[in-house]
């Protein structure tokens, strides 16, 4: 077992080394994260390390996906222990850049992606996306890998991120891979500590309601506002919930759909705040 990780935080460092391991023709499997790792993370990081050479993992806490109402400052952090959990996995590097570094005092570019962040979460989180893109165009440009892992939970992000590499030309496979649950059925997100007990109860409405809808579907029901108006009414019962979205998407172009028809793939997706705790979850459903 490693008990320690190579950390590197200097731009100039983490291009040497790719550099290094592209001459080498190791290949490199690539998991951004913004820290507060959980087993979502890691399932991610296992996926690397079985599919490339090398597997590098970010940690940047990006304050531009961050609206100024958000919780940047609040965001759980712990850096000990994401880098002796990564060191447990075998991870071969952690990249950890500085905020100074990535947006220096004459930062003025970005990389924004047009129809897909207007929908959903980007209806809520009008400047997110944006963020998102421009943070992620940077990591893929100081790591160069050949695969990315992302996770299902945020599915937007995923197809966001993919019409992002197809339309800039990055020569990158992103790999989307399954929600990992406790055992109750709350997707695991680094925001769940912020959940006091009754509110951590009451989460699992988001699960549930994805449960229902499936259940629906599997019973025949076709109509996408009916589905989801018995969502809406189930996540309304809960007290501290505050429903932000429910809808239904075709998987590969992320448009919103009003029937579900056979021999297509579609996300269920929610947003919901839980007391003052935003959390998203959804179901892939395959027709
Ligand atoms: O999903 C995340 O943790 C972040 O949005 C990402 C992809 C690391 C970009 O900051």
């Amino acid at each position: 077992m490693h008990d320690k990780i190579e950390t590197i935080s200097s731009i100039d460092k983490i291009h040497l080394l790719t550099k290094k391991l592209r001459q080498e023709k190791k290949s490199i499997g690539f998991v951004p994260t913004m820290g507060y790792l959980h087993e979502g993370h890691l399932s991610l990081v296992s996926e690397s390390k079985k599919n490339n050479d090398v597997t590098i993992v970010s940690i940047f806490v990006n304050p531009t996906q961050f609206a100024p109402s958000e919780d940047l400052t609040t965001y759980p952090r712990d850096l000990e222990r994401d880098k002796k959990l990564l060191a447990e996995l075998g991870t071969d590097y952690l990249f950890f850049p500085n905020v100074e570094d990535f947006y220096p005092d004459d930062f003025q570019s970005h990389v924004s992606v047009n129809e897909i962040t207007k929908i959903l979460e980007g209806e809520f989180r009008p400047t997110h996306f944006k963020g998102v893109t421009t943070v992620v165009a940077m990591l893929f440009n100081c790591v160069m890998p050949d695969n990315t892992y992302f996770g299902q939970k945020d599915a937007q992000q995923a197809a966001v991120i993919k019409q992002m590499v197809k339309d800039m030309k990055f020569d990158i496979k992103i790999n989307v891979c399954p929600i990992i649950r406790e055992e109750d059925g709350l997707a695991m997100s680094s925001r769940n500590v912020f959940l006091d007990e009754k509110e951590r109860q009451d989460a699992l409405v988001l699960s549930k309601s994805l449960k229902l809808a499936e259940e629906l579907i599997n019973e025949g029901e076709r109509e996408t506002k009916k589905i989801l108006t018995e969502m809406e009414k189930l996540i309304n019962s809960v007290d501290t919930s505050q429903l932000d979205y429910v809808s239904i998407v075709e998987v590969e172009s992320f448009k919103i759909t009003d029937r579900i028809e056979k021999n297509k793939n579609y996300y269920i997706l929610i947003a919901c705040k839980i007391g003052k705790t935003r959390l998203i979850d959804n179901k892939l459903l395959k027709m």
